[in-house]
């Protein structure tokens, strides 16, 4: 079912930091970064050769992000992200099979623009995993 690795997501308490030790001291590429409201982050795109790891940082009072951090206070990885070809069908069998899918179970518009959806960390080896239609 699932494909490439789309994204690794780390929350950071300092995105402006986070950017730096990615492009100075690992040599990365970074992009600016781009506050997303919907999802309550403002993000970095670090683009590596075969993937992207996103450097979150809370944005607004409601954010996912900002309780995740106030756990883990100097960041921590936050989800990993898979392809999939097909979301409404990965959704169907991932249910099928007893998964739990967070959330009202309809698939919405990720950070890149595509439908997304995320699973049970429960499920998944104390790993949140979001699914992306590609
Ligand atoms: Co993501």
């Amino acid at each position: 079912m699932i494909g490439r690795l789309n994204h690794v997501a780390i929350a950071v308490p300092d995105l402006a930091a986070a950017a730096k030790t990615y492009e100075q001291t690992l040599g990365a590429k970074v992009t600016a970064p781009k506050d997303l409201p919907d999802h309550g982050v403002t993000v970095v795109f670090v683009e590596l050769p075969n993937t992207k790891i996103e450097l979150l940082h809370p944005l607004g009072d409601d954010s996912p992000i900002a309780k995740f951090l106030s756990k883990n206070t100097s960041g921590g990885m936050h989800h990993v992200c898979y392809e999939v070809e097909d979301i409404l069908a990965a959704r169907d069998q991932l249910i099928k099979d007893g998964a739990k899918i967070l959330g009202s179970g309809e698939p919405r518009i990720g950070a890149h623009g595509k439908p997304v959806l995320f699973l049970s960390p429960k499920d998944f080896c104390g790993t949140l995993v979001e699914i992306e239609q590609v």
